[in-house]
């Protein structure tokens, strides 16, 4: 038996494994795949204050290792979510975090507010890094002044854990880390999409409609490793690791390079029940290497 257990901020999960904000719906939609009990927690996809239809079509391409999205915070809003989704979730012995995004900083709050009275979400992931979006999104997630400003109005706003979901398209990513950890966030999760384009040479035309959108996949995990390690270095609060994570061997190495929990994304969409079997592959390569505690491993790296 081995201690799987980490701390994000007020939350404790059960194990590190978690699954990506857009790339695991509310996680009702796998209850046929997989036991989401199982998971450590859900990050929900984006809420926004009104519904929003996202992107035109196409907004979706494969890249080598990888993949391109433009969905543009596609939701039906947060009353939706309130009303509809929400009832649903006392059903799962998981813990659901509510990934917070919006144009504005009063519409950031507002989702924020709403979220912050709803007993069964003891957490938010501010999205301030949304490359898909004309305003809001990573347009504050890349300059200094907006993300403090952005981050401290919603840590006024919201009582529980608060956790800022950082972009990769910045020239020093632990500058931003330490800028919410300054502001009272809780844990940064990193990384979010790097802005990419895909080109259709035969048509002479971009594969996304939007022209650019957000590469994730395999392709994008040394450059999400070498920021978590950076982040870590640099910052106090937990860091949650992404960035093409689909083998327990990927998560083991943003562990070691000093994440206390990772976020699956991309590999959902080839194999939704690749959470549990990483899972269960973390399980395996403690009692090989003698862990006792998943929490031995954050930042273990041997330099
Ligand atoms: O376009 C999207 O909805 C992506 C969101 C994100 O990367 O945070």
């Amino acid at each position: 038996m081995v201690d799987l257990e980490v701390k994000i901020g007020g939350i404790t999960l059960k194990n590190p494994v978690t699954t990506a904000s857009g790339c695991f719906g509310y996680g009702l939609e796998y209850t046929d795949f997989l036991d989401i009990s199982r998971l450590g927690a859900i990050f929900t996809k984006a809420t926004t204050g009104e519904p929003r239809e996202g992107n035109p079509s196409p907004r979706m391409a494969e890249t080598p290792m990888g993949m391109i999205n433009s969905v543009g915070l596609q939701n039906k809003g947060v009353d939706h979510f309130i009303e509809h989704i929400y009832p649903h979730l006392s059903a799962y012995d998981t813990h659901f975090i509510v990934n917070v995004s919006g144009s504005t900083v009063e519409e950031y709050v507002e989702v924020a507010s709403k979220i912050d009275v709803l007993e069964k979400i003891p957490g938010i992931e501010l999205n301030i890094s949304c490359p898909n979006v004309k305003e809001g999104g990573m347009v504050f997630g890349t300059d200094p002044v907006s993300a403090r400003k952005v981050i401290r109005a919603v840590r006024e706003a919201y009582h529980k854990t608060l956790i800022v979901k950082l972009s990769p398209n910045v020239t020093s990513i632990k500058d931003f880390a330490l800028i919410a950890q300054e502001e009272g966030a809780d844990s940064v999760s990193l990384i979010n999409t790097l802005l990419a384009m895909a080109i259709d040479a035969e048509r002479r035309k971009p594969l996304i409609a939007r022209i650019t959108g957000g590469l994730s996949g395999p392709a994008v995990k040394p450059i999400a490793l070498r920021m978590v390690w950076e982040v870590a270095q640099a910052v106090e609060i937990p860091v949650i690791g992404l960035g093409g994570i689909s083998s327990a061997t990927d998560v083991i190495e943003f562990m070691l390079a000093g994440a206390t929990a990772v976020q699956v994304g991309t590999a959902n969409f080839i194999d939704p029940a690749i959470s549990l079997k990483i899972l269960e592959g973390i399980i395996d390569y403690m009692e090989r290497h003698g862990f006792s505690s998943v929490k031995e491993l954050t930042g273990a790296l041997e330099i």
